[in-house]
Formats: C-alpha cells, structure tokens, sequence
C-alpha cells in the first residue's frame, strides 16, 4: 500500500510505445545544427521518441563505426547523410539488412537498401544556379566552381545541374572546377592555390555551398589586397544553403556579399513526420522531394524578414519548450513528494488499524481471562459477592454506561452475580432464562446480549455447564446414583443427563467415578 501511490505516479507519466532514432550526420556545421535542432523540437513535441545523434565530422570512417555502434545499441530507424556514396553504403546495408527502416536523407547512397529518401533536388539547384549566373553575365563570362566533397552526391549533382545549364550558352565558359570538401577553408585553400598558379580573370564563382563561397571570396579579397590595396574589384560570389539567421546566406546576399544563394532546405520536422509514419506504418513516400528557392538581391529581404519571424516563432517555442520542461520537472517532483506523503498517511492507518486491533484483542484476552477464572471460582472465593444471589442489586451498584459495561471490574462484578444466581437455580429443572433474568433484575434479552457478548456462551449454555459441574462434584464426593444425581443439578431425564455429560467431559457419568 505504501508504494501503490508511487507505483501510480510512476506508471501514468508512462508513454507507450516509444521508439529510439539513431541520426547519423556525416558533418557537424549550422547546417546540420539547424537540422538537429528541429529534429529534436519534433521530438519534444511528440514525446514517444527518443533521438541519439551521431556526428561523423566529414570522415567516412566515423561514420561507419558510428552506424554500426548505433545498430549495436538497439535503434528502431535510422536516419543517415552518407558522408560519402560508395563508402558509407555498406554500413547502410548492414543497417537495413538487420530489419530496421532506413531513411537516407539529402546524401544518396548507391544502394537500393533503404526505407525512403527524402531530400531537396541537387540537380535542379546546380542548373537553376548555373541558368541564374549565365543571365547575371548577360550570356558572356568566364565562371569558377568550387566543389563539394566529390565522392557526395550534392556536389556530383549539384556540378551536374550546372554545367548541363551553362554549356547552352556558348559565351560562359567554366575556366575551372576546383575540389573543395563543403568547408569554408578547403575552398579558401583551394582557391588561395589556384589563384597564385593561374590568375585568369573571372567574373563569376560558383561555390557549392555558401560556406565555400565564402571561402573562396577570402582568397579573392586576400590577393586584391595584396595586389591594389583596399576594396579590390571581385567577381560576383554565388552559394547553395541559403541559411536565415546571422552570417547565414540569406543575410549575406541581401549585404550584397554573395549575389545569390539558393536556399537547401533542412526540414527536419518532415524528416522525424517521415520517420514516425514509418514506425507506426503509416502510408508514406519513398521518395520525398523537398521544394527550394533561389534568393537573390530581389528578394533576399522579403525572405530575410520571413526567415527572421520564423527564427523569432522557433526561439519563442525554444523558451517554451525550456519552461515547459521546467514546470514538468517540478510536477514530477511534486508527484513524487505527494505519493510519498500519501504513503505515510497510508502506513500509519494501517499502523493505527493494527495497534486498535491489537488492543481489542487483548480487550477479548482479558475479559475471557476474568471470566474464566470468575466461572471457575467457588463462591466463597469470589470478589463483589452479592449478599444473596436473588436479591435485587441496588441500582448503583450496576455499571451504568456501556464503557463502564466493559470493564473488568464491571465484568467481575456481573460474572459473580450471574454465578450466584445460576447456582442457587441449580436443582429447579423449571428454572427459565426468564427467572434468571428476573434475579438479575434484567430482561430476557439484555441478559442474553450480556452474558453471550462476556462468555461468548447463552445463559442456557451456562447453566447447563454449570448444572454439570454441579453433578461431576456430587458423582465423585457422593453415593448417589447417575438418576439421583441427574434429578439433584435439574435434569428432568437420566438420559439426557448422560448425553449432555458425555458432551462436556468425554466420558458418561458412570466413568466419572472412575
Ligand atoms: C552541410 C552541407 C551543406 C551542403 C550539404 C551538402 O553539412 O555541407 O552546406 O549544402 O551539406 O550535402
């Protein structure tokens, strides 16, 4: 009883089923920090999901080793980034050969081994960028790419889109492509090099991401400056990510840092919807298309403004989110307190309960003991005696009040008179429990109720009892014989007599005498 309250507590704040998600993301940077964040709002909000995040820091073999760890612990899906596509397919393989679902997500694997891919088209980016920056150069210019890691399949797609774009225009020339690996500082280097080695004019630099478009603007700014002073002319910048926020894309071209940018959405809300229609088999899409945006300094501000109230919403929810948590915890504890209190209050009514039953008992104890000793008593021995048994008791005599009733000098004192009376009765086989009501100067009833809740036994019972007593003592101290005896203590019939006698000691009158 003390721990059912808890156990209470405990088992309502229960939620079933729950499922744990493994995410492994092939990078740490904003982006993917964008990415988490909703992915555990999602999950705050849903409440039957556990994330386990795993960050593989551009390393293919980190990743791995992260995929399988997270397998060995016991996920329930996995949602994957493939750093790269032939080296992380086979840990992806393994993951959706042990039977849970895998969701690919902005990254392709090469495999067919997968739940649902759910991902913003690289393709269509790269070529709407390339349509974009062929527009931008009037049809006429040369133009400078840096790649993301090359063995992703953003930067494959997204180099693929836009060479398919600008290869119609026969006045843009791509001068170079150069290998970058999604860093803003594997761009800045590469470009740094490139740039000491062929310093052929260029009007437009396409980074793949925005972060290596700023790399490469670095290296450009670098060597202006170090080739005519402050504010060196710099060819137009474009990237891909287009992230809201400080020093994120959106910002940056409406700054007119980069010409443009085209937003590469995260959407890790629809990854976790995704996730959990497939948990709960829902119907879901195999593959989900994410739609995107070019941002340019047409409308970078309006989508800045946008950005900005959205991010204002998602700190708003933050804050609620950390209040939320803050008052859920005091509940808990309150919960907790209560089902505590609850439990010493329960612990000491049944404490009270045993120890007030505990004290009836030894009530019971004593009155049986009293009354034992009083019945077996012989008259002259016993307290109280009356002056005679048929004598009415003075009425102050009498115990008044039912908790006088019942207590032991009370019950002694009744005990005796009832002896008294039962005795003086003893030979008149006429006597009715009436008579010895009468002598006790009680009703048939009250005396009934009195002597059956002291002795646990009827007065007829007693008399009868004592009646035998009465005969065993007359059978062992006298000649009479068993009908002279039988007729002494008020049995009408012998027979009877030995009947009853046999009942209460075992044994027929005759045995008695040994
Ligand atoms: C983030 C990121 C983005 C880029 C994408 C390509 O980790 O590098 O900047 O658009 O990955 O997968």
């Amino acid at each position: 009883m003390f721990l059912l309250p808890l156990l209470l507590c405990i088992g309502c704040s229960e939620q079933q089923p729950h499922y744990t998600i493994g995410v492994s993301q092939c990078s740490a940077d904003i982006w993917r920090e964008k990415q988490n964040s909703e992915l555990r709002m999602g999950a705050y909000l849903r409440n039957d999901v556990d994330l386990l995040f795993a960050a593989a820091y551009d390393s293919d073999e980190r990743q791995v080793q992260q995929i399988d760890s997270l397998l060995r612990i016991g996920i329930d899906l996995l949602i994957v980034a493939p750093n790269q596509v032939q080296t992380i397919s086979p840990a992806i393989d393994r993951a959706y050969d042990s039977g849970i679902p895998v969701i690919v997500f902005e990254r392709k694997t090469n495999s067919e081994k997968y739940t649902a891919f759910i991902s913003a088209d690289n393709y269509e980016m790269g070529k709407v960028m390339g349509e974009y920056v062929a527009h931008r150069l009037n049809f006429q210019g040369r133009v400078l790419e840096v790649m993301g890691l090359n063995g992703s399949s953003p930067a494959i797609d997204r180099h693929r889109g836009f060479t398919d774009a600008l290869c119609q225009y026969p006045g843009i020339e791509i001068v170079d492509t150069l290998q970058g690996d999604w860093t803003e500082q594997s761009a800045y280097l590469a470009t740094q090099l490139w740039l000491e080695q062929q310093p052929a004019a260029v009007d437009f630099v396409f980074g793949q991401n925005d972060r290596m478009a700023m790399g490469a603007r670095r290296a450009y700014i670098e060597k202006g400056e170090r080739a005519s002073g402050k504010n060196p002319k710099l060819p137009y910048f474009c990237g891909i990510d287009g992230l809201p926020g400080e020093g994120g894309g959106i910002q940056l071209v409406r700054d007119s840092i980069l010409d443009a940018t085209y937003i590469y959405p995260t959407h890790g809300d629809r990854l976790l919807d995704l996730a959990v229609s497939i948990l709960e088999d829902k119907p879901y899409e195999k593959e989900v298309r994410l739609m995107s945006a070019l941002v340019t300094q047409e409308n970078a501000r309006v989508i800045l403004m946008q950005a900005e109230e959205t991010l204002r919403q998602t700190d708003y929810l933050d804050r609620l989110h950390e209040r939320t948590d803050h008052y859920l915890r005091q509940l808990d504890t309150q919960r907790i307190i209560s089902g505590m209190f609850f439990g010493v209050i329960a612990l000491l009514i049944i404490t009270l309960v045993l120890l007030y039953r505990y004290h009836l008992r030894k009530i019971a104890m004593q009155k049986e003991r009293v009354v034992n000793t009083l019945w077996n008593m012989k008259p002259e021995d016993m307290p109280n005696r009356p002056e005679t048994a048929t004598q009415p008791v003075e009425s102050e005599q009498e115990p008044t009040d039912e908790a006088d009733e019942n207590e032991p000098a009370a019950i002694s004192f009744f005990i005796t008179r009832f002896k008294e009376v039962v005795e003086s009765r003893l030979e008149n086989s006429d006597v009715s429990v009436e008579d010895l009501a009468a002598d006790m100067n009680l009703s048939r009833v009250q005396l009934y109720r009195k002597v059956k809740s002291i002795t646990g036994s009827s007065p007829v019972e007693l008399l009868r009892s004592a009646r035998l007593k009465r005969a065993y003592q007359l059978l062992i101290t006298t000649d009479m014989s068993v009908s002279e005896v039988a007729y002494a203590v008020g049995f009408t019939a012998p027979s009877y007599f030995t009947k009853c006698f046999k009942e209460e000691y075992g044994m027929v009158p005759g045995e008695a005498r040994g």
